[in-house]
């Protein structure tokens, strides 16, 4: 994808469904009883492979792709029957975890598989925990997919405390806690999104009957245009109805705390989960030492807060963040040795990065390192340079964005 820098940002943009929600979302209403809808659903890369999960396990889907609606016939707590074949994930760690802690607990085995990035991420965070509660789930070397799922005789319940701050590990527990005599305690030190929490709230006063849903839109996407808007002068842009959960928000407070201009309105709750409108104009930005206690509320959008921190006076320093060399790429390489082509001022650590902003920056041909967030951020960036960029492996934004060109190609 090539791309040029534009003069300025205007205009209202509406961002995809929230990715988290999303799997979620087809996860309870796959294992509540009758239908349920979800409409502005994310309908990605990633979402789909939970959605063929299921097809796999006998559950039936009407998938409006048109509307980003969906209709699951849910088969209730124990309806879900034993996959012909492996169930593959994709690129996707949020389905390969969510479903090792639901498929524990099921009297069927199955057998779990993802892409060449997904088979080198550590499951050994849930299998450790996954075991302890009785579960029979074995991975390569203990640690990498595919993960084999053998049906256990009980699920016992667990007080674990989490040794990486992760909510995909919080859900596989509480998903599997479901399927235990009693009731699991997760402790984190260190806040992570809270989604499997409210959707189970939500879910459980309902007696596991299915439902209507309302996805918010996803503040991980919206974090784009929200740095599009702060970086690319004389901008003035408004995301409507995006989820604005303070387990997500860390992007808007530390971008506040750098001098952006980002006002939240109107908000409000809708099934259990805080809704806005997010109002962003240009600012010129100062670089700031980010909290590592922060990094939980904001780790998927590291690689645009380094883009952030590049047209920022001054140091930007994140640390606390090593986590992110486990994502669909490592990020801190792929961010830090793709930024430098455009001339940033920018270092790895070995748990995060240093970015002295402010100079000038040269458009550059990039890649993406089949990672869909590294593709967005270096879009951005290209936005905001002058001259005319290109992005490799672009086609990556499907995983949690597949229009992100429409819009981007649309600005004037
Ligand atoms: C996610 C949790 C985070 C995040 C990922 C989605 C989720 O991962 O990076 O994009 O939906 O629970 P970790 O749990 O590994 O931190």
């Amino acid at each position: 994808m090539k791309i040029k820098g534009i003069k300025r940002l205007r205009g209202e943009i509406k961002v995809p469904g929230d990715k988290s929600i999303s799997h979620r979302a087809i996860i309870f209403g796959a294992i509540s009883k009758g239908e349920t809808i979800v409409s502005n659903i994310l309908l990605s890369e990633d979402t789909l492979k939970t959605i063929q999960c299921f097809i796999e396990m006998g559950i039936e889907f009407n998938i409006d792709e048109k509307n980003n609606r969906i209709k699951i016939f849910g088969k209730g707590l124990n309806g879900l029957k034993e996959p012909k074949k492996p169930l593959n994930c994709g690129n996707s760690g949020t389905t390969m975890r969510l479903l090792s802690g639901l498929l524990v607990g099921q009297k069927f085995k199955s057998r779990l598989i993802g892409d060449s990035s997904l088979n080198k991420r550590p499951m050994d965070r849930v299998i450790v925990p996954l075991t302890k509660m009785g579960g029979n789930i074995k991975g390569v070397n203990n640690k990498y997919p595919p993960l084999d799922i053998e049906p256990s005789e009980k699920l016992n319940s667990i007080v674990y405390e989490l040794p990486v701050a992760s909510a995909q590990v919080k859900s596989a527990i509480l998903l599997a806690s479901i399927y235990s005599n009693r009731r699991s305690i997760v402790i984190e030190k260190k806040v992570t999104r809270d989604h499997t929490e409210r959707m189970f709230e939500y879910f459980q006063k309902n007696d596991f009957v299915g439902s209507e849903l309302y996805v918010p839109g996803d503040i991980s996407s919206a974090a784009f245009f929200i740095v599009a808007a702060t970086i690319i002068k004389g901008s003035n842009i408004v995301l409507k109805d995006v989820g604005v959960n303070q387990t997500r928000t860390g992007i808007i407070d530390v971008l506040i705390q750098m001098g952006a201009k980002i006002e939240i309105k109107n908000i409000r709750i809708v099934n259990n989960e805080p809704i806005g409108d997010i109002y962003v104009s240009y600012a010129p930005l100062k670089g700031i030492v980010i909290d590592e206690d922060l990094i939980g509320r904001l780790i998927d959008e590291i690689p645009i807060l380094a883009v952030a921190a590049a047209f920022a006076e001054g140091t930007t320093i994140i640390r606390g963040a090593e986590d992110l060399k486990f994502k669909e790429s490592n990020r801190i390489e792929s961010i830090a040795k793709e930024l430098k082509k455009m001339s940033v001022d920018i270092s790895p650590l070995s748990d995060g990065l240093i970015i002295n902003g402010g100079k000038k920056l040269n458009p550059a041909k990039v890649c993406s390192h089949r990672d869909h967030r590294i593709a967005m951020a270096l879009s951005i960036a290209a936005l905001a340079i002058e001259g005319e960029s290109e992005i490799l492996d672009s086609q990556w934004v499907n995983i949690s964005y597949p229009n992100f060109y429409d819009i981007i190609c649309a600005i004037k």
